[in-house]
């Protein structure tokens, strides 16, 4: 069924997690909403938001899991612009980083359909900082490289080995599944005293930080859950972590025993 509204859509950057860290802008589009169509890692107490007769689609993707493939979803926003009018279409951080927002907007504009972006808060500098790690610190680190470890095929990208060579902070994306690999690479050109930190649930209440060294990933780290996504830290700066230091002399200590 065809509506009367004209059909446009917003991408909204839903922030890194918890729901009152997306913008003051994203917050009052997402209120002007006709539809919905929310990724996975989205706070669904954003949806309250929202009014309630409204429809609300989960496009996620998790883990393998694809309910829907980008094409589905490409062809789902422009659907749902025709029927409704107004979607939101609310992606997880920023939808410019590793969102494929490019695709959504070529295929939405290729029907004359008018689309706005609203930036968000993207989990890769969020989630560290609140954890109190910062990306640069004075005298520390003056870069950092925000990457995904591997290419489609699996394989470690060659950015991986080059921001291994740097002294950029690294911060990792969709990259917990292969924790170790990662920190055994990035040792081979760091050295295995190289503070690491493993945030998962960033920002929200059940948020989960491991921090050591990549030599000491074996112990300590065992509670990570590597089948759920979360955030890998590589630099000095995860030393600015509040218990860093404690928790490398409870290793140390451990493994002396
Ligand atoms: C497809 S990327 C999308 C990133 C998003 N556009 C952004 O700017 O934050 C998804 C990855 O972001 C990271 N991520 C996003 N939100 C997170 C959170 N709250 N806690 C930990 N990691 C998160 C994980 O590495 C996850 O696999």
């Amino acid at each position: 069924m065809k509506t009367m509204k004209e059909p446009k859509v917003t991408l909204i950057g839903a922030g890194p997690g918890s729901s009152d860290l997306i913008t003051v802008r994203g917050l009052k589009a997402l209120k002007a909403a006709d539809v919905v169509l929310y990724d996975a890692l989205i706070d669904e107490n954003l949806l309250l938001e929202v009014r309630a007769s409204i429809p609300k689609i989960y496009v996620g993707k998790r883990c393998g899991i694809h309910s829907f493939n980008q094409d589905d979803i490409n062809i789902l926003i422009a659907e749902k612009a025709f029927e409704h009018g107004h979607v939101v279409r609310l992606k997880g951080g920023d939808p410019f980083v590793f969102g494929r927002a490019h695709e959504e907007i070529a295929y939405v504009e290729s029907f004359g359909i008018p689309v706005t972006v609203v930036p968000g808060v993207s989990s890769a500098i969020a989630v560290p900082a609140n954890q109190g790690i910062p990306m640069t610190r004075r005298g520390v680190s003056s870069s950092f490289w925000v990457m995904t470890a591997t290419k489609r095929d699996g394989s470690f990208s060659e950015d991986l080995k080059f921001a291994s060579q740097s002294s950029a902070t690294m911060v990792i994306l969709m990259g917990v599944r292969k924790l170790a690999e990662i920190a055994a690479e990035v040792s081979k050109y760091r050295g295995s005293l190289t503070p690491i930190a493993v945030i998962q649930n960033g920002t929200m209440q059940n948020e989960s930080c491991n921090v050591g060294t990549l030599g000491s990933l074996g112990s300590g780290f065992d509670s990570i859950d590597t089948s759920k996504p979360g955030i890998i830290v590589i630099g000095d700066v995860v030393t600015e972590h509040p218990s860093f230091f404690e928790e490398e002399v409870q290793r140390v200590l451990h493994s002396s025993l």
